[in-house]
C-alpha cells in the first residue's frame, strides 16, 4: 500500500472516531396530533391507576356519558371477574369546557406482585395491571415535565421497555396550559402505560391554570389525577405520601404553601414522625422545583422552599430527592445547606420527559463541587431498590429513539449508616417544635 494512501486512510479513521465520539443533540419534535375520539360515549377513556393505601389501587377513567357507572370488575384471570368495586365520580367546568364524567374507583385488597385483569364501567376493553411487590427489590421509573410531543412518545416507549413497578412523576404532566382538551389527549397518550402500572404524580407549574379569582388553579389536575392524600392523612391532593416494599415516598407541592406555619409543613412533620425505618429503610421525596440546580434555567426558584423544608428533610435522613421543572438531567452528591454532606440527600433533577418547551441547554460554569453529572437531553430515570441498604440509579438518555444508559450509581441507604442515630435528637427537636 502506498504511504500516501495509508496516511489518507489514517486521517479518515481518526476523523470518523471523533465524529462518533461527539454527541449530536437531537432536534425538538412537534406536539403530537390526536384523532377525535369516535368511541361510544359510555366507553372508558384515559384509564390510569394509582396506589390508594395498603394493598389497594385507585382506577380512574373518563366517560362522555354522564350516566355511566363508576364500577370496576376485576380478577386474576382474563375475562373472569371475581370482584366488583363501586366508586365515585366528579366533573368540572372551565370557561366554555365541560369535562366528561371522571370516575375514581378503589379496588382491593389486592395481592402483591400479581397481575389483575379489569374492566371499567362494564364497557369497552379489558385492561391489566400488576401490583407492586411487598418486599425488595422494587423499581421506580422516574420522569417529569412530560408534555405530549414526539419526544414524550419516545420517553414513554423507553420506559415501557424497562421492568418497573411504579411510575413517579415530579410535576408538569400534560402542558395543557389552559386548553382543557389537551388534558384529554394527554390522558389518552399515557393510558397504555398508566393503566398497567401505578402513576404517582405531584403538581408542577403547568398544572396551575388559574384565571384571576375564578378558580383555585388546580381544578383539572385535582379532578383527573386524584392521589392518595386522604389515605396518608393529608388535607390536599397537592401533597401526600405512600409506602411500597420497604420504601416511604413523600410527594410535596412546590406551588402550595410550605412555610413552617403551613398545612403542608405540619402534615410533613406528622408524616415523618410516623416513618419507621425498620419497616421502610428507604425515604424518597419528590417535588417539582429543584433545590440544587446548576442549570441557568429556573435559578433560585426553589430557594424559599429549600430554606423552609431542607432542615426537616435533613434531620429525617431523606435518601433521595427527585425533582423536575428544569428540562435537563442533573445528579448531586449527598448534600445539605449547599455543601457535600454524607448524611444529606442525593438530589436528582429529571425534568427531561420531552415537553414542547424543549431543553434547558445552558449551565453555569464552573460546575459546582456538589454536581456530579449534568446534561441537557431528553430521557428518564430508573431507581431499583435492591435491598434495605443498596439501590441502583440509572439515567437513560433518548438518543435518536435508542435508550442509552448515560449515568448510573449505586446509592447506600442512610438507614444503614450512622446518620440516622446521629440525627435522631435533631429530628425529635424539629418534630416537637410547635
Ligand atoms: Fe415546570
Amino acid at each position: 500500500m502506498q504511504p500516501t494512501l495509508v496516511f489518507t486512510l489514517c486521517l479518515f479513521f481518526i476523523a470518523a472516531a471523533f465524529a462518533t465520539a461527539d454527541y449530536v443533540r437531537p432536534q425538538p419534535r412537534k406536539t403530537l396530533e390526536f384523532p377525535w375520539n369516535s368511541k361510544p360515549a359510555s366507553y372508558p377513556q384515559q384509564v390510569h391507576i394509582s396506589l390508594a393505601g395498603d394493598n389497594h389501587m385507585r382506577i380512574s377513567w373518563i366517560t362522555d356519558d354522564k350516566s355511566a357507572p363508576s364500577v370496576v370488575k376485576y380478577g386474576t384471570s382474563p375475562g373472569t371477574y371475581s370482584s366488583t368495586a363501586q366508586g365515585e365520580s366528579t366533573s368540572y367546568s372551565y370557561l366554555f369546557y365541560n369535562s366528561g364524567k371522571i370516575h375514581h374507583t378503589v379496588i382491593g385488597p389486592l395481592e402483591p406482585d400479581t397481575v389483575y385483569f379489569y374492566q371499567c364501567g362494564n364497557q369497552g376493553s379489558e385492561f391489566q395491571l400488576k401490583t407492586p411487590p411487598a418486599e425488595f427489590p422494587v423499581t421506580f421509573a422516574v420522569v417529569g415535565d412530560l408534555g405530549q410531543t414526539g419526544w414524550t412518545k419516545s420517553t414513554l416507549d423507553h420506559i415501557d421497555l424497562c421492568k418497573y413497578d411504579i411510575h413517579l412523576l415530579p410535576g408538569d404532566l400534560s402542558y395543557a396550559d389552559y386548553v382543557q382538551r389537551r388534558w384529554d389527549t394527554f390522558g389518552e397518550l399515557v393510558q397504555p402505560l398508566a393503566s398497567a402500572r401505578p402513576w404517582m404524580v405531584t403538581e408542577g407549574n403547568h398544572e396551575k391554570e388559574r384565571i384571576l379569582l375564578f378558580n383555585d388553579g388546580f381544578e383539572s389536575y385535582n379532578a383527573r389525577w386524584k392521589m392518595p392524600f386522604k389515605e396518608s392523612g393529608s388535607s390536599s391532593n397537592l401533597y401526600y405520601s405512600f409506602e411500597v416494599a420497604g420504601t416511604h415516598v413523600i410527594m410535596l407541592g412546590s406551588y402550595t404553601d410550605y412555610d413552617m406555619y403551613s398545612d403542608q409543613y405540619n402534615w410533613l412533620k406528622d408524616d415523618l414522625s410516623k416513618v419507621d425505618r425498620e419497616k421502610t429503610p428507604w425515604l424518597l421525596v419528590l417535588f417539582h422545583v429543584p433545590w440544587y440546580n446548576s442549570n441557568e434555567a429556573h435559578q433560585g426558584e426553589g430557594d424559599w422552599m429549600m430554606a423552609a423544608m431542607e432542615p426537616l428533610l435533613h434531620a429525617a435522613s431523606v435518601d433521595v430527592v427527585l425533582s423536575g421543572h428544569v428540562h435537563a438531567y442533573e445528579r448531586s452528591k449527598r448534600i445539605n445547606k449547599g455543601k457535600p454532606d454524607p448524611c444529606g440527600a442525593v438530589h436528582i433533577t429529571i425534568g427531561d420527559g420531552g415537553n414542547k418547551e424543549g431543553l434547558a441547554r445552558k449551565y453555569k460554569n464552573p460546575q459546582p463541587e456538589w454536581s456530579v453529572f449534568r446534561e441537557a437531553s431528553f430521557g428518564h430515570g430508573e431507581l431499583k431498590i435492591a435491598n434495605s441498604t443498596h439501590a441502583f440509579w440509572s439515567w437513560h438518555r433518548n438518543d435518536d429513539d435508542e435508550p442509552i444508559k448515560s449515568d448510573e450509581v449505586w446509592i447506600t441507604s442512610l438507614a444503614s449508616s450512622r446518620c440516622l442515630a446521629e440525627k435522631s435528637h435533631e429530628l425529635r427537636k424539629i418534630l416537637m417544635a410547635p
